[in-house]
């Protein structure tokens, strides 16, 4: 367990509450909730921890009515104006301490790559809270880092991410200043064992971040639950 963990991400974030920075809506997302027969029209969805909003943006872009909690208030504030949201479906918020009152039931919460910056016993509250807020069979898409491998040999066509004389498990986060610790299986099934929520899907995809000389695989999974 990390000391003052929740004074370390709401400094860490501080600091990157700055601008707006451009990226994609997540492929993953969309296939699994595409193969899931989710249909985005008029659907409410609500995003905990919403980046730069770009998945935000392509629920819109589907037909969904969308909200956005973030514990940075510029960035929020800014996406606001910038694509002229309603103000009343943003929450600025920090969720290690609070989780903001929606009048609203939901169809999907997305979670992605926010959880471990929450103290464990908050992260157990915050499937809580999103159960209450779920409409009955609403889904919940949560994904986080599972882990991060460094390239330690080259081997043109190598891919079996297994071997150990190719590839070690790296034992922080590659961005050196990010406080969150990796998740261990055990407390992912902690959170599982939540009784409000069937698993509809569990997949894993990798991605890759080649710095300097250095290739780093992020070995992401994603998990969706359904409210029962
Ligand atoms: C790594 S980013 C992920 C953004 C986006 N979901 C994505 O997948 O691209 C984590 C997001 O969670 C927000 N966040 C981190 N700690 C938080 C907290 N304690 N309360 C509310 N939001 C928080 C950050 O501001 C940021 O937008």
């Amino acid at each position: 367990m990390i000391k003052n963990l929740d004074k370390k991400v709401s400094k860490y974030y501080k600091r990157l509450d700055t601008k707006l920075n451009y990226v994609v809506p997540n492929e993953n997302v969309f296939r699994l909730l595409g193969d899931s027969n989710f249909n985005f029209k008029n659907k409410k969805i609500l995003d905990i921890g919403i980046g730069n909003g770009d998945n935000l943006l392509e629920f819109q872009r589907r037909g969904a009515i969308i909200f956005g909690i973030d514990i940075r208030e510029k960035i929020l504030k800014i996406f606001i104006k910038k694509n002229k949201q309603n103000p009343k479906n943003y929450f600025y918020c920090d969720l290690n301490e609070d989780f903001p009152k929606i009048n609203k039931k939901i169809d999907l919460v997305l979670c992605k790559d926010t959880i471990y910056y929450l103290k464990p016993e908050r992260q157990f509250v915050i499937f809580d809270e999103v159960n209450k807020i779920l409409k009955k069979n609403g889904f919940f898409l949560f994904q986080y880092i599972q882990t991060q491998l460094k390239q330690t040999s080259k081997n043109f066509f190598s891919f079996n991410l297994g071997n150990k004389s190719l590839f070690h498990n790296m034992r922080h986060y590659m961005d050196k200043q990010n406080p969150l610790p990796f998740l261990k299986n055990q407390h992912i099934k902690k959170l599982l064992k939540n009784r409000h929520f069937r698993i509809k899907k569990n997949i894993f995809d990798i991605n890759i971040h080649t710095k300097n000389k250095k290739t780093i695989y992020t070995v992401n999974r994603f998990i969706l639950l359904q409210k029962i």
